[in-house]
């Protein structure tokens, strides 16, 4: 299946996409000689930020996409490396001290699973910081979904559902898997966007990339324009726009 992932368009959002990691990275607790990883690094502009913000020993960016990659690997060095792999077959060996990540792991599912799998990449001690949005409910997502039904024969019934738990649920797994202090908050971040068309452009840079993977150039300009007329009717024609969207960010840490 081809690389979809395209930075130009994913850092179109640049300012708005960062926010959350900003806060997502403030709840970290920094302590000396830390050994990181970073799950769905992406173009590692952020990954850079975060080994050099913890002064860690060593910080590893892992990403399923080369066209992410490309951009990563101008940072590389000074104990921040990156490596091409799919989070849930779990390539990078070892435990950390941190197991980040930000906006990425909403494209697994099976979240119970997949965080019991992340607390044993842990060392005592070690945090886990995730933030994921938390639209899957909303009608930006419902009619994507909507969309992609319409074109199921050119998908091959393909649909993405996002599977994101209820806040509460992130706090009762990380109690569970014995994280011993854990700040589990949803939160709005509020985005003035230029139009609501650029609300499609904003998942253009990344829900949509799912759907682009599998069909070809034309039926894929066919189901944005399907997209867009569904969504332009119930965002609206407020200008500047104004983007309500849901995140969820999730920190724990385990006992020594
Ligand atoms: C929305 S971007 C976030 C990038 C970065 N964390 C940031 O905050 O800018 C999601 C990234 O997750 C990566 N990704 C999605 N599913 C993945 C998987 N199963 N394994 C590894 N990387 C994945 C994508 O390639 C993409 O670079």
């Amino acid at each position: 299946m081809q690389d979809s992932w395209n930075p130009n368009l994913y850092e179109k959002f640049q300012t708005e996409r960062s926010r959350p990691f900003y806060d997502l990275a403030n709840m970290v607790r920094r302590r000396e000689g830390m050994r990181v990883l970073d799950l769905g690094c992406g173009t590692g502009k952020l990954t850079h930020y975060l080994h050099r913000k913890l002064a860690a020993q060593e910080t590893v960016g892992l990403d399923a996409s080369e066209n992410m990659l490309r951009l990563a690997r101008q940072f590389e060095g000074n104990g921040l490396e990156f490596k091409f792999g799919r989070i849930e077959d779990d390539p990078v060996p070892g435990k950390f001290d941190l197991v980040f990540s930000n906006a990425a792991l909403q494209w697994l599912t099976g979240h119970e699973a997949l965080f019991e799998k992340l607390r044993f990449k842990l060392q005592p001690g070690g945090q886990l910081a995730v933030q994921v949005p938390a639209m899957n409910s909303e009608p930006v997502h419902i009619l994507a979904v909507e969309t992609a039904e319409e074109f199921s024969e050119e998908l091959g019934g393909y649909v993405r559902h996002l599977e994101v738990l209820r806040p509460e649920n992130y706090a009762k797994l990380l109690y569970k898997l014995g994280f011993i202090e854990q700040e589990v908050r949803l939160q709005i971040y509020g985005h003035i966007l230029p139009s609501p068309e650029a609300v499609i452009e904003w998942y253009r840079g990344t829900l949509l990339t799912t759907y682009q993977q599998r069909l070809d150039a034309e039926t894929y300009e066919r189901f944005v324009k399907g997209y867009t007329q569904k969504l332009i009717k119930y965002l609206g024609e407020e200008r500047p726009f104004f983007f309500a969207y849901k995140r969820i960010l999730i920190w724990g840490r385990l006992s020594y």
